[in-house]
């Protein structure tokens, strides 16, 4: 499985460029097909979903192109029925291609056969084929009875009167209804039939069927009516605002990192409800702040956010994020009247609730609600995304509690925003990391130690958790070449550091590990690939705020490739011999500089060759010469360099 370690974070802030919005996208490239005239597409958005319905329409005899470097698209509008009468489409898990499509292949006369990925075959599309029945339209369930794949075939289709769409399962039937009637001539009303959900999205259709010169009639939220002779003309050019739901992670980085986080792409002028995720946060007590084409956020005065209970019917998919800024409010919150989550790219409301337990939030889950209550502190934890790209961007969200959270599958976001942890990581304040390596006896070890208490950061010593895989090794009898053994104890070694003492198992190791017998021991289990990898996320994982300071080999080169201050500590191998000659005369042990000066060019020599982990200086890590220096000196100089943590 594929997966995407996101570091821990201090804040967020900064500014986002929005992709362009899917559902506007979508929309735009099917009426623009539908249209007479070319139509020039500005800013469309760059996503699977949109990749199915361009090849979609290209299938089904329209031509278009895309302005190479750009995402910008030249559409020639067919002005009525697609061309091409017999096609194979499929359309991926694209809710905003298929049921659209549907509707528009039904009403156009010709033989057609949808599918998509097996999730988008659980997906119900009844509700809209019963309404396109009545219109006379012939559709067969190639499957099972209420969901694709489909077959469509000519038929005789009736123009005007009245249909019947149910409203309270997904907006995108009547979406399709609306978008598709033109192409049948007559005056169409229609009735929606139950409560209607997600109206925010029937407001976008509207919007964008009046830009293309069809004006729908609109009594309350119950009936539609759809005039005579309704025709799509092309209105020359589109510009595709961003992506308001895409916008939400960004703001509620903002809201539960500090901010100003800004998000440049929609705003007060938008056309679609999700913008109003920003009016949700505002009740929350976060700081907003907006302008016709871009909102920014803060977090509240008192840095946390205000548990909630809300109605969220409005903004279905932009109440995801919510879900997950729950688990940084005062209290517990309650999202409400979310039934359409079951129905989506997956089952939003279990998946929900299992990934959010996972990081250690208590979870009620209801037919159309969910009750999260923070808790006191989160956990690490690995989420699994159900090949849906809403849960991966929300759950990126919970690196902001200062926290490793791995992402499964991550590349699912394509569907929708193919860039995202790249922009995420643009406005993510990690926190920071001081990584510091050099040779032995380059007195690393004590200038390390003496950063992290000055800057009052955590403090990893690496080198003894390779000592305790020994300890631990020789105590239960292992050859300390047994790797899968070995690697094995170091994945789940019992061990625990408080104030300056080490404990394995529940007894002071301290001075057991500096043992000659667990020295020689550590250097062989440390060659041990399967062994460092059993470390790696031990060690990533004392990264936490407000800033680690991390000693040892590959500090900068493997476990924290991104820290912002690398270190190579050294000094002569005189120097370092004649320390070490200075520290055995004080214990009053027999020393002689010529041994101690053979021993640490061999091992100096053994280091650099080694083939795994080797010694040797990155090419972005800062050299500092200790041979001329005390120990004053040489933490002044890591302290001047210190990143600093925000
Ligand atoms: O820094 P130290 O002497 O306590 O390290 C003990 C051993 O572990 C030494 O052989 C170097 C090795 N080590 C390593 O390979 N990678 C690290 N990150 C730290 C130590």
């Amino acid at each position: 499985m594929e997966f995407l370690d996101l570091v821990p974070l201090t804040g967020a802030r900064g500014r986002v460029r929005l992709p362009g919005s899917k559902s506007i996208s979508n929309r735009v490239l099917l009426l623009a097909a539908l249209a007479e005239g070319d139509t020039d597409i500005r800013d469309l958005l760059a996503s699977d979903d949109v990749e199915r319905m361009l090849d979609a329409l290209r299938a089904l005899g329209v031509h278009w192109t895309r302005r190479a470097g750009s995402d910008n698209y030249a559409v020639r509008g067919v002005g009525s029925a697609f061309p091409v009468k017999a096609a194979e489409l499929f359309l991926g898990n694209a809710g905003t291609a298929f049921r659209p499509l549907t509707a528009a292949l039904a009403l156009c006369g010709g033989e057609y056969r949808l599918s998509g990925v097996p999730r988008m075959h659980e997906r119900p599309i009844g509700d809209l084929v019963d309404a396109l029945r009545q219109a006379g339209a012939a559709i067969d369930y190639l499957g099972n009875e209420g969901y694709p794949p489909l077959a469509i075939h000519p038929a005789s289709v009736r123009a005007g009167g009245v249909l019947k769409v149910r409203g309270d399962v997904s907006s995108q039937f009547l979406t399709a209804l609306l978008m598709a009637l033109p192409l049948t001539g007559g005056e169409t009303v229609i009735e929606v039939v139950g409560e209607l959900i997600s109206k925010p999205y029937i407001a976008i259709t509207l919007a964008l069927m009046e830009r293309f010169g069809v004006a729908v009639r609109r009594d309350g939220w119950a009936r539609f009516t759809v005039p005579a002779g309704a025709r799509y003309r092309s209105p020359g050019t589109v510009y595709v605002e961003g992506d308001a739901s895409s916008a939400s992670y960004f703001l509620a980085a903002g809201a539960i990192g500090g901010g100003p986080v800004r998000v440049e792409g929609v705003g007060r002028d938008s056309i679609q409800g999700d913008v109003r995720f920003a009016e949700a946060l505002a009740e929350l007590g976060v700081r907003i702040d907006m302008g016709p084409n871009w909102i920014a956020a803060r977090a509240p005065e008192n840095g946390r956010l205000r548990a909630f209970d809300m109605d969220l019917n409005h903004i279905p998919d932009a109440a995801m994020t919510l879900a997950v800024a729950a688990l940084f409010a005062d209290g517990p919150c309650t999202l409400r009247n979310i039934a359409s989550w079951r129905v989506k790219e997956t089952d939003r409301i279990a998946a929900m609730a299992t990934e959010l337990r996972k990081v250690g939030a208590t979870v009620e889950e209801g037919a159309d609600y969910l009750k999260v209550a923070p808790p006191a502190r989160l956990r690490v934890a690995a989420i699994d995304t159900y090949d849906d790209h809403r849960m991966a961007m929300c759950f990126s969200l919970v690196s902001l509690g200062g926290l490793r959270v791995r992402i499964n599958d991550p590349k699912c976001v394509n569907k929708t925003f193919p860039t995202y942890f790249e922009r995420f990581a643009e406005v993510a304040e990690a926190v920071p990391v001081l990584a510091i390596d050099g040779p032995s006896a380059s007195g690393k070890g004590t200038v390390a130690a003496r950063v992290a208490r000055a800057l009052g950061w955590h403090y990893l010593d690496s080198g003894s958790l390779y000592r305790l895989t020994a300890l631990a090794g020789l105590r239960a009898g292992l050859a300390l070449d047994d790797e899968p053994a070995l690697a094995a104890i170091a994945a789940a070694l019992p061990a625990s550091f408080e104030d300056g003492r080490v404990w394995l198992d529940g007894t002071d190791v301290t001075d057991e590990i500096r043992s000659e017998a667990c020295s020689a021991g550590a250097s062989r289990v440390a060659a041990l690939p399967a062994v460092r990898a059993a470390l790696l996320d031990r060690q990533r994982d004392y990264r936490a705020a407000p800033g680690l300071v991390a000693e040892g080999r590959d500090m900068g080169s493997v476990v924290f490739p991104d820290a912002p201050l690398k270190v190579f500590l050294t000094a002569t191998a005189e120097a370092r011999a004649s320390r070490r000659h200075k520290q055995l005369m004080e214990k009053g042990m027999a020393a002689n500089m010529e041994s101690l000066l053979d021993d640490l060019r061999e091992r100096d020599a053994r280091d650099a060759a080694r083939s795994v982990a080797p010694l040797r200086r990155l090419p972005d890590a800062v050299l500092l010469d200790t041979t001329d220096m005390d120990v004053e000196q040489a933490v002044s100089f890591v302290l001047e360099r210190a990143p600093v943590a925000s």
